[in-house]
């Protein structure tokens, strides 16, 4: 069963690795090597979560039955969702969409009706089945490895 809950300082080392590895992993299914190489060249500091939790609106964990991370989503103040990151073990089985609807809500409690992100192939799937409209893709290059996402944006409707 999985639990969504919010970020806690002691969730830093398991939200490096698990970002390293979704990027190294599961990004390989829409991305090449090359590319996932570039997009994470080696796991993040740790201490880059705490900054990251510092400065965000809404930044929601999801758990497994050990309670171990699994997945993670944030949201910044303006509606842009920066980071969503799953375990690659835990991609397909709709966890993705579980913690986006949390942060949909989140959302609404903190009164930002207008949500956007970059998101890559995985995500852009996902946010489509959430009503994300596509405004455009992004091509650009990663320490020197072309690749692209797509600008996504969404619409809430005020209470
Ligand atoms: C982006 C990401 C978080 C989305 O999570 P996800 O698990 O793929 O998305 P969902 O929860 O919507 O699950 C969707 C997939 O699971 C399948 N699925 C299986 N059981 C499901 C269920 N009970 N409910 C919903 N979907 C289910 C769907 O058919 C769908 O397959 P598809 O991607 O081939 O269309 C995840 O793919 C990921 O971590 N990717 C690597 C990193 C990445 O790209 N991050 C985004 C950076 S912008």
């Amino acid at each position: 069963m999985i639990t969504i809950r919010p970020y806690r300082p002691a969730d830093a080392p398991a939200l490096a690795a698990l970002f390293f590895a979704s990027v190294r992993q599961a990004g390989l299914r829409d991305y090449s090597r090359a590319q996932v190489e570039a997009w994470a060249p080696e796991p993040p500091d740790p201490r880059s979560f705490e900054r990251r939790a510092a400065k965000r609106l809404s930044f929601l964990v999801a758990t497994g039955e050990a309670d171990g991370p699994v997945g993670y989503i944030d949201l910044e103040a303006d509606g842009h969702i920066d980071h969503m990151y799953l375990r690659p073990e835990f991609v397909g089985k709709g966890v993705g969409s579980q913690l986006y609807d949390a942060l949909e809500t989140a959302a609404r409690t903190h009164g930002v009706y207008r949500l956007y992100v970059e998101a890559s192939e995985a995500a852009r799937r996902m946010f489509l089945r959430k009503g994300f409209q596509v405004v455009a893709r992004r091509d650009f290059a990663v320490r020197g490895v072309a690749i692209h996402n797509y600008a996504m944006e969404k619409d809430l409707e005020t209470p």
